[in-house]
């Protein structure tokens, strides 16, 4: 693997770390698979975190995902003792599911032997601090040409790459807290997002954002760029602008969390980050042959993907320097990036966080489950 900053090089071990990857294993047919130069980012991120030692609890859409995913990285890294990997389900356009996970989560040992058992594993027990978790990385996304909305109400970007993530993180933002007092260990706690360089390169600069009104949620695309109109659709098999968008919210998502854990004196780091752009398996499912093409001879593999957001999960350069990357948006390989200039602006900023506090809150209690807890 040639990348400049290697993660089984350069990660320290991890033994004793506790992290969760959503998701794990994007499942698609035979043909996308030998196209593709590996499969999805989060399973090798997965794979690189318990090479390291660490415990990890990855989301999968269902039990038969988790059990493929688990026999891919048997396979393919047989070094990796099972027992470190915890499978869970989440669906992250389900508010109910996302909910369920994070309780998962949290919950004690015994609880934990029913994700033994879904492994078709012998239960164990656990040798690690009960009720934290480390690291959090949300891999997990959506990239179709579908306009359904999810819950009847939010765009499908919007709510998987962005509303689902937010809901997460503060369903699990305790056991995280959690981390930060664990007096045992030198803590060191990071949440970190996937984006995408996307959201700036695919949207000018002068982009119509509108996460100050009420609709952005359900309709964050009000007006299509031209070179969208003209030529982007006819080479994305995606719409790529609402991805795009989605991917914004979600650069911004990182920032005000940060702001947020500052103000509360919390010690955890909040990152968004461009992996670069791979051959996943997911890219070309949803891509046209020209892409397909171009990936299949000029994108980085699943591994190299790998190494951005794990340099942004586990670097000592990061922790070193908390003041100069906490909020950031890094790219390959883990160099601070401007984002779109949206991202700056506190109205807009302050706007997606109100709007989707309160459209999820309403949510949450019309499916009678507990509103959002306090960041
Ligand atoms: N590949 C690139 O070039 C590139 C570039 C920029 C950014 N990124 C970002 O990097 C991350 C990983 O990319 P990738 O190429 O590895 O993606 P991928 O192969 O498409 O995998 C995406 C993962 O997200 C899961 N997922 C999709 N919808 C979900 C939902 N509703 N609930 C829970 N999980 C869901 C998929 O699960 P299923 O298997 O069940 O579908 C799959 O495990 C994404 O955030 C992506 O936006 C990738």
């Amino acid at each position: 693997m040639t990348t400049l900053w290697d993660p089984l090089r350069e990660m320290a071990k991890l033994q004793g770390k506790i992290a969760v990857v959503t998701g794990g294993r994007k499942d698609l047919s035979e043909a996308n698979s030998q196209l593709a130069r590996s499969s999805g980012i989060g399973l090798e991120i997965v794979g690189f975190l318990a090479r390291k030692g660490a415990k990890v609890y990855c989301t999968t859409r269902s039990e038969n995902k988790a059990k493929r995913a688990r026999d891919v990285l048997r396979a393919k890294y047989p070094e990796i003792d099972q027992e470190k990997i915890k499978w869970v389900l989440l669906d992250l356009s389900d508010l109910r599911s996302i909910t369920d996970a994070a309780d998962e989560l949290k919950s004690n040992e015994t609880k934990l032997d029913i994700l033994s058992i879904l492994q078709g594993a012998t239960p164990l027990i656990l040798q690690y601090a009960p009720n934290t978790i480390d690291s959090l990385v949300n891999n997990a996304a959506a990239a179709t040409m579908s306009h359904s909305l999810v819950a009847g109400r939010w765009e499908w970007h919007m709510a998987v790459n962005f509303i689902g993530p937010f809901l997460f993180v503060n369903r699990v933002l305790p056991l995280l807290k959690n981390a930060t007092n664990d007096s045992n260990s030198n803590p060191d706690v990071r949440i970190v997002t996937l984006s995408s360089i996307a959201h700036a390169n695919m949207l000018p600069h002068n982009f119509e954002f509108h996460f100050d009104s009420p609709s952005c949620l359900a309709n964050p695309v009000v007006s299509y760029p031209w070179q969208w109109r003209y030529i982007g659709r006819f080479i994305f098999g995606f719409d790529m602008i609402r991805y795009a968008a989605s991917k914004a919210a979600v650069v911004m998502f990182a920032k005000g969390l940060q702001s947020r854990l500052d103000a509360g004196g919390l010690p955890i780091l909040s990152l968004s980050v461009h992996p670069g752009e791979v051959a996943t398996e997911g890219v070309m499912a949803i891509n046209n042959v020209f892409i397909k093409t171009i990936a299949r001879l000029t994108f980085l593999t699943s591994q190299q993907g790998a190494a951005t957001p794990l340099f942004a999960a586990t670097a000592s350069k990061i922790k070193q320097n908390q003041n100069i990357y906490g909020g950031k948006f890094l790219t390959p390989y883990g160099k601070i990036q401007a984002p779109h200039p949206v991202v700056e602006d506190a109205q807009q900023l302050q706007g997606l966080w109100e709007h989707t506090t309160k459209e999820v809150n309403e949510q949450l209690m019309a499916l009678g489950i507990p509103p959002l807890d306090r960041w």
